[in-house]
């Protein structure tokens, strides 16, 4: 069983994004990402705090929106307005989950596509469905390169990917599609999982539940990818994988903390230079 260390892949993903950050800086383009926090949810305020500094580490300028949590819809709108006109400003991020008040999908949608690093927007989506070029979403951006990194061809494979958010399990099973995988995606309602993940070369767990995917569930050989990050009442920090009983039957899996968790960002960062680099082009 190989470990597949996602704090090494993101370190080397950052470590390019730098170097590129530098580039593009020397040719009069400073890459800048816009963050926008409405609200207190404390994880979001970790989160944001880490893109912050993962910026100042890449040398990518990062502009930060903290607004109170009584912030109205059209306030948010008229702040996203100005970022997508403003020149200097590569990438908008808009803090996930919005307060109630907030309708998400219209916050989204107007955020420029060509400025969408979370890869969010339904033109982004679209694109990503069609096979086309635009912005994937970060973490299963990630997996793919975690994958590639490692050089597994997912090329034929059997693919499970359990869930199905627009975040994750949705883009997930388009990118695994993409790149020629057989894909099943399954969720809380599917009957027969079980069956589908034991005839499964690949499981990408995304499900938010704690120790979901067992042994019992897991053929010999698989790989399997823990997106799951959840916080046990003794403040644990756990997968969706029983890693324990499920490690030993894998040829690869992704340990939490220290997987697939650490590349989000960098992939964030990766999106940033893409736009800057489109902005460059222009
Ligand atoms: N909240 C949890 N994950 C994400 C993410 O990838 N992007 C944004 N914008 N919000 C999130």
């Amino acid at each position: 069983m190989i470990l597949l260390d996602g704090k090494a892949v993101s370190a080397k993903t950052k470590e390019r994004v730098k170097n590129e950050a530098l580039n593009l800086k020397n040719s009069g383009i400073e890459p800048a990402l816009a963050v926008i926090l409405v609200g207190e949810d404390k994880a979001s305020q970790t989160y944001v705090a880490s893109k912050e500094k993962a910026c100042h580490a890449c040398e990518i300028r990062s502009i930060m929106h903290r607004l109170p949590e009584n912030t109205s819809e059209n306030e948010l709108l008229a702040l996203i307005d100005l970022l997508n006109l403003d020149d200097s400003v590569d990438g908008i991020l808009v803090q996930l989950p919005l307060p109630k008040h907030i309708n998400t999908s219209r916050i989204l949608e107007a955020i420029k596509a060509s400025k969408d690093v979370d890869g969010f927007h339904a033109i982004n989506v679209g694109k990503l469905a069609s096979g086309l070029d635009g912005f994937v979403p970060c973490t299963p951006l990630g997996i793919m390169e975690i994958l590639k990194e490692y050089k597994i061809d997912v090329k034929g494979k059997n693919v499970c990917v359990i869930g199905r958010s627009n975040i994750v399990g949705k883009p997930m099973a388009n990118l695994m599609l993409n790149a020629d995988a057989t894909v099943t995606v399954t969720h809380s309602k599917t009957k027969n999982l079980k069956e589908i993940c034991l005839n499964s070369d690949i499981i990408v767990a995304a499900i938010g539940k704690p120790f979901f995917l067992t042994a019992d569930m897991v053929k010999d050989g698989a790989i399997v990818i823990d997106v799951g990050i959840n916080r046990l009442e003794d403040g644990r920090l756990v997968g969706d994988v029983d890693f324990d009983s499920v490690a030993p039957k894998c040829s690869y899996i992704t340990p939490v903390p220290g997987g697939v968790g650490p590349m989000t960002i960098a992939m964030l960062l990766a999106n940033t230079i893409k736009s800057a680099k489109n902005r460059a082009k222009a």
